[in-house]
């Protein structure tokens, strides 16, 4: 057995009803509480353990969150029940350098949760890393470089982030992208990069992903965890000249679906929430390249002489009046992880702007 098998084994003997240890892996450690082989490590292991060598492997630390592990310091907060949903749970946000994916991480990370910050703009990642571990005084949060379109990349993203802390709990696929246009112009070019970042990269997240979960789950078979894809409202209703975007999300709630159907078996419960259009965040907002300036210069919104008109025209269509934003997000990503009786559902997040039948 390898470091990358024990280290989730590991997270999954230490659970405690609601997460397991924070299991750090080195490659070497000079003493440790119990020294064993993986064979015999399920019959040794006890609660409580603070460190661990299995021969020929390696050895592993254990704490109630990384410093824990790492020092023995935990100023990790003691929240249980519906405030401690992620507290001290490990949680992985793709495209969570900017925008939603942002948003999302630091309402977790308020929540008390260890947030690995995974994205291709690995500078922003881990520059966002440094402020929320600033902000917190402990190590809250990790900056980690993935294409999710790159299957050798996803991979490498899912290694790391064992080896650093022994599993997941909570993976969110957030990155993605849009490119829109008509179907009578759009290259194929455009239409692919779309499906690679939302729906491909979806699946590559989870097909690295869901074999983690599953060890985490095997010593006592009740360590639920979660995957929850961002989709968009478009996942639900289609969009006008938005065909790439629109069909890349309604495919990745038929993932979605397949999965979690597939994975709770392992106790993994896979469901997607569908935001609204979040217009203060870079994709409307950009003064640049915004869809806000965009649609002015395009002339999309009839009479619009500003950029205020066109945002009037777009809050108007939402019944509640406004965008979306990282918190709204992080309410329905709360209450899938929260919810044990629930999976393979859509979660609207709208302002009421799409209504379920
Ligand atoms: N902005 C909206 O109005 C809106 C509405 C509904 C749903 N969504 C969905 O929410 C999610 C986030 O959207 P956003 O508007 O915040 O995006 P954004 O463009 O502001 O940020 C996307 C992030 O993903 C990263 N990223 C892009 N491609 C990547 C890849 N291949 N691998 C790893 N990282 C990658 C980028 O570097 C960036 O940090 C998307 O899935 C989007 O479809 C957005």
């Amino acid at each position: 057995m390898k470091a990358l098998t024990i280290a989730p084994l590991l997270r999954g003997l230490s659970f405690d009803g609601e997460k397991g240890d924070i299991i750090v892996y080195k490659s070497r450690i000079d003493y440790a509480e119990l020294t064993c082989s993986a064979t015999e490590l399920p019959e040794q292991f006890e609660k409580g353990m603070h460190s661990v060598i299995v021969d020929g492997v390696g050895g592993f630390l254990l704490g109630e969150d990384y410093d824990d592990a790492v020092n023995g310091t935990t100023l990790a907060p003691k929240v249980t029940g519906r405030a401690g949903v992620v507290n001290n749970k490990v949680c992985v946000v793709t495209g969570g350098a900017q925008g939603f994916g942002e948003g999302i991480v630091r309402e977790l990370v308020k929540n008390g949760a260890i947030i690995f910050i995974a994205d291709m703009n690995v500078g922003g990642a881990k520059k966002l890393a440094i402020e929320l571990n600033e902000q917190e005084g402990r190590t809250v949060a990790f900056g980690v470089a993935v294409n999710v379109t790159d299957e050798k990349s996803v991979k490498k993203m899912v290694d790391e982030i064992v080896k650093t802390v022994g599993g997941i709990d909570l993976f969110i696929s957030n990155a993605g992208v849009l490119k829109a246009g008509s179907v009578k112009e759009m290259t194929l070019k455009d239409f692919s990069f779309v499906t690679d970042v939302n729906y491909i990269g979806f699946f590559l997240c989870t097909k690295h992903v869901a074999p983690v979960m599953e060890l985490m789950n095997q010593p006592q078979g009740n360590y639920y965890t979660d995957i929850i894809s961002i989709s968009s409202k478009s996942a639900l209703e289609g969009s006008n000249k938005n065909g790439a975007y629109a069909g890349s999300k309604f495919g990745s709630v038929g993932l979605v679906q397949s999965f979690a159907k597939e994975l709770v078996a392992d106790n993994t419960k896979v469901n997607t929430v569908c935001p609204g259009n979040f217009f203060d965040g870079p994709l409307w907002s950009d003064p640049e390249k915004g869809l806000f300036v965009q649609y002015l210069n395009t002339g999309k919104v009839p009479g619009a002489k500003t950029l205020e008109d066109v945002r009037a025209f777009y809050e108007a269509q939402v019944p509640m009046n406004r965008g979306c934003d990282g918190e709204d997000v992080t309410k329905a990503i709360l209450y899938a992880v929260e919810q044990k009786y629930e999976t393979g559902q859509a979660i609207p997040v709208t302002g009421g702007q799409v209504m379920l039948n």
